[in-house]
């Protein structure tokens, strides 16, 4: 294959981790064939971003960045444009008709074909799209260019099947699949080599993960036993999926951290169903005291929608009222956004915009009490901390996380990134903790 005469890239990447596990695989690709990589817009011959379609703010962003990039084209006419990822496969027909300044479309199961697209572009001097979905691609044999950090990402499965009633991730990411034990035991393995101490298995639906008769329990155990990784941790789990037998093997393993995404979304019965959740308050409310009851110290985080078409005043208050029951670690909240092809952009009783943003803003209130509320209980405690990079306050300080995933500020002392070190927790000032180093002397 001919290598394009294109020789800088930037590569932006917008949304999830999985987005980003992408863009190390895309960049690995880019490097393999030649290209350097830079952070310079004009110094660039191909810009890349690797967009997101979750809520339509995510849309907006990479809207107006398409705008500024437009400005960068119109003075310098050869440069590529490619839109990547969940709103190239979204918006396709709407970027070919209102940008046609986008040279390149691409979805996220047609990475591979890349430098083929490239070529393509320049040859026949227009606008390439791509956006096929596979229901086997899985990059199994492609090995990411990782960013210099002490975690790898390793994506385990792909797409989503679950088709909630809000969410956009089927339409964009389609069918569910998953690579082999194998070939993410030899991803780790390489990843250790290289210096990597945390391992994050990612997947739309981390835990529905199945290959061939092995559950995503057992493939934890085959990680966990790898020699060299300190750390495990994996998102994003779907609550249905969520069972004793895989809280059994977290609890059973000191390198798999003990801190589970739980996404509730709604404390209410009637909006759960109308979500298509597959799960009831009870069962939900079930399963987190099980997850404490198995591991007790274990972090907690959830996602939660407000203002679902139809939700009642009542059926609000009915989640609040499980986050008061439950108190999770932490939350990530979000006003409902309605996404094309979904079936509850079809709901006609969609919420105004005001009454979503009070119902947030009540509910962020909750949360931060409840944050503070379980990390305060913390001072005093004795945490392992890994430590992650310096705090942005403070060139004194390191920021690190516990293994249930708080962050935490200690002094440098002689440790270094990617150790993993012993403190007592001092302070909890809203979701960050102090914590003094037990150094033993
Ligand atoms: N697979 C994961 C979620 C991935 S999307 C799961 O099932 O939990 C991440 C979060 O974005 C979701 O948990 C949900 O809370 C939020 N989200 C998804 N679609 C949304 C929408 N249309 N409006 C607002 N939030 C949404
Ligand atoms: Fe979206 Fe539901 Fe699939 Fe999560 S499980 S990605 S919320 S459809
Ligand atoms: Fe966004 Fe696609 Fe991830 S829609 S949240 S980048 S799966």
């Amino acid at each position: 294959m001919q290598t394009p005469p294109i020789k800088k890239f930037v590569l932006e990447t917008y949304g999830c981790q999985m987005n980003t596990a992408d863009s190390e695989l895309v960049e690995g690709i880019l490097l393999k064939l030649g290209l350097e990589k830079t952070q310079d817009l004009h110094e660039a011959d191909a810009i890349f971003l690797n967009t997101c379609a979750i809520r339509e703010n995510a849309e907006v962003k990479v809207h107006s960045r398409l705008g500024n990039l437009r400005k960068i084209k119109q003075v310098k006419p050869e440069l590529i444009i490619g839109v990547l990822g969940c709103m190239a496969q979204n918006l396709k027909d709407d970027l070919l008709k209102n940008k046609p300044y986008v040279d390149i479309i691409l979805g996220p199961d047609s990475y591979r074909n890349i430098p083929k697209l490239m070529n393509r572009h320049l040859i026949e001097k227009k606008s390439i799209v791509d956006t096929k979905l596979s229901k086997y691609e899985v990059y199994e044999d492609m090995f990411p260019s990782r960013g210099d950090t002490f975690n790898a990402w390793v994506s385990i499965m792909r797409g989503c099947d679950k088709f909630c009633s809000f969410c956009i991730v089927p339409f964009t990411r389609g069918r569910e699949r998953s690579r082999s034990v194998d070939s993410v035991v030899t991803e780790v393995k390489k990843a250790v080599d290289e210096g990597y101490v945390e391992i994050t298995l990612l997947g739309q639906n981390v835990n529905s993960y199945k290959h061939e008769k092995k559950s995503f329990a057992e493939l934890l155990l085959a990680v966990s036993d790898i020699p060299g990784v300190k750390r495990i941790r994996y998102t994003s789990p779907h609550p249905q999926d969520i069972n004793v037998e895989l809280l059994e093997v977290m609890a059973s393993r000191a390198n798999i951290c003990n801190y589970v995404h739980f996404p509730m979304q709604s404390g209410s019965n009637e909006v759960l169903k109308r979500m298509n959740r597959t799960y009831t308050r009870e069962h939900f409310y079930y399963m987190a005291k099980k997850i404490r009851e198995i591991m007790p110290n274990c972090g907690l985080s959830t996602d939660i929608i407000v203002g679902f078409p139809g939700e009642t005043d009542e059926q609000f208050r009915e989640t609040l009222d499980l986050m008061e029951k439950i108190k999770f670690n932490s939350a990530y909240t979000f006003k409902y956004s309605s996404r094309p092809y979904t079936k509850a952009a079809q709901f006609s009783d969609q919420l105004p915009k005001q009454l979503k943003k009070d119902r947030l803003d009540e509910m962020l209130k909750l949360q931060r009490k409840h944050t503070l509320e379980l990390n305060m209980k913390k001072v005093g405690n004795f945490e392992q901390v890994l430590i992650e990079k310096e705090s942005k306050k403070s060139a004194n300080h390191w920021a690190g996380r516990t293994d249930s995933n708080e962050w935490v500020i200690v002094e440098k002392n002689h440790s270094k990134i990617k150790d993993i070190i012993p403190v007592e927790i001092i302070e909890a000032s809203g979701v960050i903790l102090r914590g003094k180093e037990i150094t033993g002397a």
